[in-house]
């Protein structure tokens, strides 16, 4: 296992090159399940859990091959079973039940086991997919769908407790776009990942529309054909690298961003007296470390509200800013992982009920601490830029689930890391 050591106290400056949606990347590579024709998927980044889902559709079957992000995947002939072993180890394997549904009439996924950010159940996908006709039954750790008289059109409403589901409303558009008629899911998730995910289908032949609102309407059709497709850019690796440019840099450049997926994010940096600026295309931002800082008042949402990815690396943030901040996880509770290792080097935090009230002090200081899931992990590493002293972070991968080379791309906007292996 790896671990980071980071040496507080550098300043950041430059540029770098924001990687594709991991969250983008996950459906859209099983949604190429859905046809035996050829797909060729651009700016996959290489993280660990791309490299899982593509372990799983090599599994299930398919030709991959992958080279300098593309992606390329034919699915002639698919197995419905997907490999117990594999999809143990993510959460969003989850998202082949719908194309495997959908393709072959059966899919069989190991139920998803626990998680350090809270319960991540799947009620919300199976009701989706059983009013298109599909029979769910348990057995051994496993959900077994089948539709033996294929699926039909329905309407269906995807809302939970916690607001809506991002994988489920895709599993249930994936499933929908090969069922018998027309399907309409109310209380969608609207994140830019599911929006993406539906001009995939529609370029593969899918008549989806409303995809990024709550309603979507999706009218089956026989078959769908192979695509070419260039994945969105990582919202939540760019919020993380503005993060980090409020907290320790000077100008630093943010390349091939998505301004309109960052307005949140924008919008909170800015509020605690931070700048940033995005040239004309909207494609690329320089954030400007304020002079005069305040705490602030967050409240995660479901998209275009702020976003839960984006919560633990703002605490880092805010725990060094002049003021009291009150940040509020309304769609993961439990996700507050990370300010027990923040609390260790010195922030002054206290966590009740899915709120975390922070008091920023002036600096942190070093401390070994330790990743547990993959947005807090980001947080320490955050942190750990302008805290006093050289800080280990152990069980980096965590991180590498989901940020493309970060210790590269910190290296390259001049941050003191370096990537050890742990003894
Ligand atoms: C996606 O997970 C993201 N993962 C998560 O990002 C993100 O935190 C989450 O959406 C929320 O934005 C991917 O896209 C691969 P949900 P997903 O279903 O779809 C509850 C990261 O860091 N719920 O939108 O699995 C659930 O418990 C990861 O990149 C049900 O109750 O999340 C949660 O409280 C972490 N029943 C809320 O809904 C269900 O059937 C939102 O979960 C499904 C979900």
């Amino acid at each position: 296992m790896d671990k980071l050591i980071v040496h507080g106290g550098a300043t950041l400056r430059g540029s770098i090159n924001i990687s594709g949606s991991k969250n983008a990347s996950l459906p859209i590579l099983a949604a190429s399940l859905l046809t035996a024709e050829p797909c060729i998927i651009r700016r996959v980044p290489d993280v660990s859990d791309t490299n899982y889902m593509i372990q799983i559709i090599s599994a299930l079957g398919a030709d991959v091959e992958r080279s300098s992000g593309t992606v390329r995947i034919a699915c002639e002939e698919i197995s419905d079973v997907a490999p117990y072993e594999l999809v143990r180890r993510m959460r969003a394997s989850i998202c082949v039940m719908g194309p495997l549904l959908a393709r072959k009439g059966r899919a069989v996924v190991s139920l998803p086991g626990g998680c350090v950010i809270g319960d991540r159940p799947v009620d919300l996908h199976l009701r989706g997919l059983e009013a298109l006709g599909a029979k769910v039954e348990f057995e051994g750790g496993n959900i077994i769908l089948t539709a033996t008289d294929g699926l039909h059109g329905a309407e269906i409403d995807l809302r939970g407790t916690h607001g809506p589901t991002v994988l489920g409303t895709d599993n249930v558009m994936m499933a929908a776009t090969l069922a018998d008629g027309v399907t309409i899911i109310e209380s969608a998730a609207a994140e830019p990942e599911v929006l993406d995910l539906a001009n995939f289908l529609n370029a593969m032949g899918a008549k989806i529309q409303g995809a990024g609102t709550r309603r979507i309407v999706i009218e089956g059709v026989k078959a769908l054909h192979g695509v070419e497709h260039t994945v969105i850019p990582d919202r939540i690796e760019a919020g993380t690298f503005m993060a980090a440019a409020a907290l320790a840099g000077e100008g630093v450049t943010l390349r091939r961003v998505c301004r309109e997926h960052l307005k949140a994010i924008t919008a909170a940096i800015e509020h605690s007296g931070h700048r940033v600026e995005f040239n004309a295309a909207g494609d690329s931002c320089t954030i400007f470390r304020g002079e005069i800082l305040q705490g602030a008042d967050l409240v995660t949402a479901p998209y275009p509200g702020y976003p839960t990815d984006m919560q633990a690396q703002m605490t880092a943030l805010l725990a060094t800013t002049a003021g009291i901040s009150v940040i509020k996880d309304t769609i993961f509770p439990q996700r507050f992982m990370h300010c027990a290792e923040l609390k260790r080097m010195g922030a002054d935090i206290k966590v009740d009920h899915g709120t975390a009230v922070v008091r920023g002090v002036a600096q942190l200081s070093a401390a070994p601490v330790m990743a547990s899931d993959l947005r807090a992990s980001a947080a320490l590493v955050l942190a750990a830029l302008t805290a006093k002293g050289s800080t280990e972070i152990s069980r980096l991968y965590h991180i590498d689930r989901g940020y493309e080379h970060i210790d590269e791309k910190l290296l390259m906007l001049g941050a003191d890391v370096q990537r050890v292996k742990e003894r």
